[in-house]
């Protein structure tokens, strides 16, 4: 039996790459899943797709009563919460720093930071009545790592690991533990947008030269990430809190 039997886990950015993975992931392991993302639509077939035990359902990260909804569809369905996995984000544009507007960070930060503050906040009571539980939040290599052309994202995949060590240190008392999952490059939509801001038309030739700089030789996989998401919100992980965990291929080793 795995150790995700019984859970109930809620997700954000459901519908994407890495969330999708880990709500089919985590349904096969036995937990029941809230998945939700913008659009009610790709949630609800992922959630039908899957069973009796998924729920898909429409959150706009940005919106603190969105969060809140997400979470009672967890109590009012499967009667607890055990662990949110707070993953929806955006890359925003690419560009120099001094050529962002105010909107473009802005835009970024509601999501990448805002929507992960409102996401705790809202998963905390029911945390709690569960006795303690798990809180994952998607970083990134650029949570530890700077790139040009990529200001405000890296700076918003840094302040979720500032984010989430302070909540290791003050939740950790109540068994309420908190990491971040920080993936390198990944193989899916979110580095193909990257890959042809950063060089329109040539998005294959930055995609080589990104995987040349994974001592693994590739990027990682929806799976890959979602492997250790799991890991994190099962009660294997029960020693670790206040960590990022990477999924990077070792690009953060050099
Ligand atoms: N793809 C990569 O290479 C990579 C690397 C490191 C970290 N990450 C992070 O992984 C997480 C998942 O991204 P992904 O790689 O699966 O890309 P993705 O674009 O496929 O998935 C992101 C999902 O977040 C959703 N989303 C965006 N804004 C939202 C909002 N306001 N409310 C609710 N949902 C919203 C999108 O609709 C999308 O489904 C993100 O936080 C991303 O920053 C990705």
């Amino acid at each position: 039996m795995s150790d995700l039997q019984g859970k109930v886990i809620a997700i954000t950015g459901g519908a994407g790459g890495i969330g999708e993975a880990t709500a089919r992931m985590a349904y096969a392991q036995g937990a029941s899943v809230v998945i939700t993302d913008r659009e009610a639509a790709a949630v609800e077939a992922i959630a039908k797709s899957l069973g009796e035990r998924a729920i898909g359902l429409a959150v706009d990260v940005t919106q603190r009563e969105d969060n809140q909804r997400m979470v009672a569809a967890a109590t009012e369905n499967f009667g607890r919460l055990d662990a949110v996995f707070l993953n929806a984000g955006i890359e925003g544009e690419v560009g120099p720093f001094d050529s962002r507007s105010d909107a473009a960070w802005e835009k970024v930060f509601a999501v990448n930071v805002h929507g992960v503050r409102f996401g705790v906040e809202a998963a905390l009571p029911a945390l709690r009545t569960a006795g303690g539980g798990s809180v994952v939040i998607t970083s990134s290599v650029a949570g530890v790592r700077g790139a040009a052309g990529l200001s405000p994202y890296v700076s918003s995949k840094h302040a979720v690991v500032g984010m989430m060590r302070c909540l290791a240190a003050e939740l950790g008392p109540e068994g309420i533990r908190v990491n971040t999952l920080n993936p390198g490059p990944v193989d899916n939509r979110m580095m193909r947008s990257i890959e042809e801001q950063a060089s329109p038309g040539h998005g294959k030739e930055v995609h080589d030269a990104f995987a040349a700089k994974v001592p693994l030789g590739r990027y990682v996989t929806n799976e890959e990430c979602a492997a250790m998401a799991l890991f994190l919100m099962s009660d294997a992980a029960s020693g670790s809190n206040g960590n990022t965990y990477f999924v990077d291929g070792g690009y953060c080793a050099q």
